[in-house]
């Protein structure tokens, strides 16, 4: 048994978060799929690794998408590439997102990626989003909205290698409404794509232009998702379960991604899925919150992750405890997981002699 699956067996529980982690259906349409969970964690670059991923699934997402990984990289047989996608043995499954522009490296990656992933492969995902500068330039990321063709012969490309090695899951995209507002593109790439056999599409409702500021346009995605045959994915401001369920029950759209959302609140998935059911939503008060905090902190350790990246999942997740302010300054300053825990332990004290438990929300608010 791994080291993970001990720590999540354990602790999981007192955490307010689910183990044995629920699985998605793997067969039917992405539609079907989706109907039985429509909350997934979303890819995140430098965020949704094992650790992430893991906190998530146990916090009732359907499924998790990798960070974004480029399919040059894994030609060129780069292992720190190739550990992008290495699944940790307690997930049971993943779907891996890809970025690139050449559809050749693209077949190539597909079909590398489902021989060394096999039956934990749930999907494929092509980013056709990323506005980072240094990806758009080489006509990745969110430069693939100005051409469709091209967009149409990466999917194709990916599912010819997904058929080679015998593994034919469905191919996703990750779209914007376009690289900037005067070049809307969603519908005709959404169009492009569907004809090359795409599953399903995720919408994020901002223009590259836009990077991740300003309100993303559920309406603009929503016209989209009403022109197009494919089940549609909505990302963008997602940010309380409330929201999920607001999207989740909108007729046009799928499913939702879940994102900065998910910063801090793991349990977003499964509140969602209450409220979508018409079933109380649970307080997740400061013993599950820093019980979330330390099983999420060990999970980094464990699944060949930093410590490090510590500091700003702890932020994240002490917003809003009576001492975060001071928490804060110790937080940054940690290096061992023994640093962290300590953070925590005085934490716990403060809240079990905090006289008043409205402080507890006094200090910040829990949502972003
Ligand atoms: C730190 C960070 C990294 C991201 N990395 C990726 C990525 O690798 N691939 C991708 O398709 N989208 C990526 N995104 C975009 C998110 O998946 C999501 O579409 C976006 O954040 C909008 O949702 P939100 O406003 O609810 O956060 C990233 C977003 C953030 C904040």
């Amino acid at each position: 048994m791994s080291d993970a699956i001990r720590l999540l067996e354990e602790r999981a529980s007192s955490a307010g978060l689910s183990w044995p982690l629920r699985p998605w259906p793997r067969t039917g349409d992405v539609r079907e799929r989706l109907a039985a969970n429509p909350f997934l964690m979303a890819p995140m670059a430098g965020v949704s690794d094992r650790a992430w991923r893991l906190m998530a699934r146990a916090g009732g997402a359907a499924c998790a998408v990798s960070e974004m990984v480029s399919a040059a990289g894994l030609h060129y047989g780069s292992e720190k590439t190739w550990d992008l996608v290495r699944p940790d043995p307690a997930e049971d499954a993943l779907a891996v997102q890809l970025f690139g522009s050449d559809p050749h490296l693209f077949e190539e990656a597909a079909e590398r990626v489902a021989e060394r992933l096999g039956a934990k492969l749930l999907f494929l995902d092509v980013n056709m989003a990323c506005p980072v500068p240094k990806v758009v330039r080489k006509g990745e990321g969110v430069a693939l909205m100005d051409d469709p063709l091209r967009a149409h012969r990466i999917i194709a490309a990916c599912r010819r290698g997904l058929d080679r090695a015998g593994l034919p899951v469905p191919v996703t995209a990750k779209i914007r409404l376009g690289r900037s507002p005067y070049a809307p593109s969603a519908a005709d790439v959404a169009h492009a794509i569907a004809l090359a056999g795409a599953a399903a599409v995720s919408i994020h409702g901002r223009y590259g232009s836009q990077g991740y500021a300003g309100a993303s346009d559920d309406e603009a995605v929503r016209e989209v998702a009403r022109g197009s045959s494919l089940p549609v994915l909505a990302s963008g401001d997602v940010r309380s379960a409330e929201r999920c369920v607001e999207l989740a029950r909108c007729p046009d759209l799928a499913g939702v991604l879940v994102a900065r959302g998910s910063y801090g609140n793991p349990w977003i998935f499964s509140d969602a899925l209450r409220l979508l059911h018409g079933e109380r939503v649970p307080v997740h008060g400061v013993d599950e919150r820093l019980g979330a905090l330390e099983l999420h902190l060990r999970l980094l350790g464990l699944t060949g992750e930093h410590v490090l990246k510590g500091r700003q999942i702890a932020c994240h997740y002490v917003r809003g405890l009576p001492g975060a302010a001071a928490s804060r300054r110790r937080i940054m300053a940690a290096v061992t997981l023994d640093d962290f825990l300590e953070v925590i332990e005085t934490l716990r004290c403060r809240a079990a002699s905090a006289e008043d438990p409205g402080q507890i929300e006094a200090e910040g608010s829990w949502s972003l």
